[in-house]
């Protein structure tokens, strides 16, 4: 018995021996396959790849090199002279605006296959801004332009990414992604910039103006239709619109808002504020009705019943005694605190469904902050046919682009210019 104890102890020394050996004494180390991870580039590389890396959470894209992309502010300052629209330029001194001043740690990845580029864009802004032009009744006045925001205007901007690449004689391939605008279809704006002059292409575009007549100050035409809003984009699968920022399924617009005002005034600002904001004239309840997105999220079903309910609404002896007609008129106006969309959607067609994307926004429901940022996935073909679309060509290597940011804001940017998209040669 004691002889095996000791053969065993023998043995156990003896491989420990061996294993001191290999790790501290081999000469020659042993090389085990090194994981590979993400390096910065000074130039945005497409590697070739035959899985289709398209989905944000590919495992191609946690081990692929990126592009830090070093912003400057390229366009501060800008107020649109258009009448009617204010408070679209939220950023007004470039990078010490964006993202409140912080770092937005812009990094850019891209790949490609037989048939497809995909491009992937991160960057740091920790609000959402997901309005365009939506209509505002009597809304706030804009500290940078003067005039009056009386009646319908049009106000509120979103977030934007914008691509762009070189197509030479004086033209750029413009890919303008927008989180009011084409994002919730799945898609990039596709456009044209011809010696400046900027085009939307061929076919139907993601967006409409969702306008009762031809200015920034004619109301709107359309609101939710109370249907759940749902889309099956292509390649991100079934998704549902936030009906407080999206107009995708509507009805014409209901109501009398100067009418709904009186309304308002009359029975409701006494507890939640002449501008809705919760400041009550006799009563400071602190609920506003006012927040972007609010009043559309209820259906007037919801609205009536909620607001009607002695046992949830301390205001409901206010509500009750109104007309259907009155209570039409008062939806109205409590939307026009909200914002109405500006703008409503539909797939695009044509040239304009060319470049597809994908991001991290959950836009079922747009609340609270983006405190992951955003991460947005752009695929297009190689070649889509389209002349007013750019043609990558793998082996012939190196195309100059520039990219650029906006933060609740149509006209403003920051971004780098003059940067090289290459195409890394397809392995034998
Ligand atoms: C006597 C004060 C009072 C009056 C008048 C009043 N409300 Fe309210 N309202 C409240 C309070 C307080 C709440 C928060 C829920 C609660 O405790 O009743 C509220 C909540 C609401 C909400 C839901 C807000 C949320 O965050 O979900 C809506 C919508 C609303 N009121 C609409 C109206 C409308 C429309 C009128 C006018 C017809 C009106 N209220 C009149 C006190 C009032």
């Amino acid at each position: 018995m004691a002889s095996r104890v000791n053969t065993t102890r023998g043995l156990i020394i003896a491989l420990g021996l061996v294993w001191i050996g290999c790790t501290y004494y081999e000469n020659e180390p042993i090389k085990l396959p090194q994981p590979k991870v993400s390096k910065p580039t000074t130039t945005l590389e497409a590697t070739y790849t035959s899985t289709p890396p398209n989905k944000i959470t590919s495992a191609y894209w946690k081990t692929a090199n990126y592009l830090a992309i070093g912003p400057q502010s390229l366009v501060t300052g800008q107020v649109p002279s258009d009448d009617g629209l204010y408070n679209v330029s939220g950023t007004l001194n470039g990078l010490a605006d964006f993202n409140n001043g912080k770092s937005p740690k812009i990094t850019m990845r891209a790949a490609y296959d037989d048939n497809n580029i995909y491009i992937l864009v991160s960057w740091r802004d920790t609000t959402f801004n997901i309005s365009n032009a939506n209509w505002v009744y009597n809304g706030v006045t804009d500290p940078n332009k003067s005039g009056s925001t009386a009646g319908w205007t049009s106000q509120r901007s979103d977030d934007k990414m914008i691509l762009s690449f070189d197509m030479g004689s004086s033209k750029r391939d413009v890919w303008n992604w927008s989180l009011a605008l084409s994002e919730p279809l799945g898609y990039a704006m596709d456009m044209t910039d011809n010696s400046s002059v900027v085009t939307s292409d061929e076919g139907d575009k993601t967006y409409v103006r969702n306008a009762a007549g031809p200015t920034n100050r004619s109301g709107p035409q359309y609101e939710w239709d109370g249907v759940q809003q749902e889309l099956t984009r292509s390649p991100g699968g079934l998704t549902i619109l936030d009906p407080g920022f999206y107009l995708l399924t509507k009805k014409n617009f209901v109501g009398d808002v100067v009418a709904g005002n009186v309304v308002f005034q009359n029975n409701c600002a006494p507890c939640h504020g002449v501008t809705a904001d919760g400041n009550g004239t006799d009563y400071q309840t602190g609920v506003a009705l006012n927040g972007p997105g609010f009043m559309n999220r209820f259906t007037r079903e919801a609205f009536v019943s909620f607001a009607s309910n002695q046992d949830l609404h301390e205001g409901a002896a206010h509500f009750t005694p109104l007309t259907s007609t009155e209570v039409d008129n008062l939806f109205a106006r409590l939307r026009g605190f909200s914002g109405i969309p500006g703008y409503w959607l539909q797939n695009p067609s044509g040239s304009n469904s060319d470049v597809h994307t994908l991001s991290n926004v959950q836009l079922a429901k747009i609340d609270g902050n983006n405190g992951k940022g955003y991460t947005v996935l752009l695929i297009r073909a190689l070649n889509t046919g389209n002349a007013d679309d750019i043609i990558f060509n793998s082996s012939a290597g190196q195309y100059e682009f520039n990219i650029s940011f906006t933060d609740n804001d149509d006209l403003n940017r920051i971004g780098e210019i003059n940067n090289q998209l290459i195409f890394k040669p397809k392995p034998l």
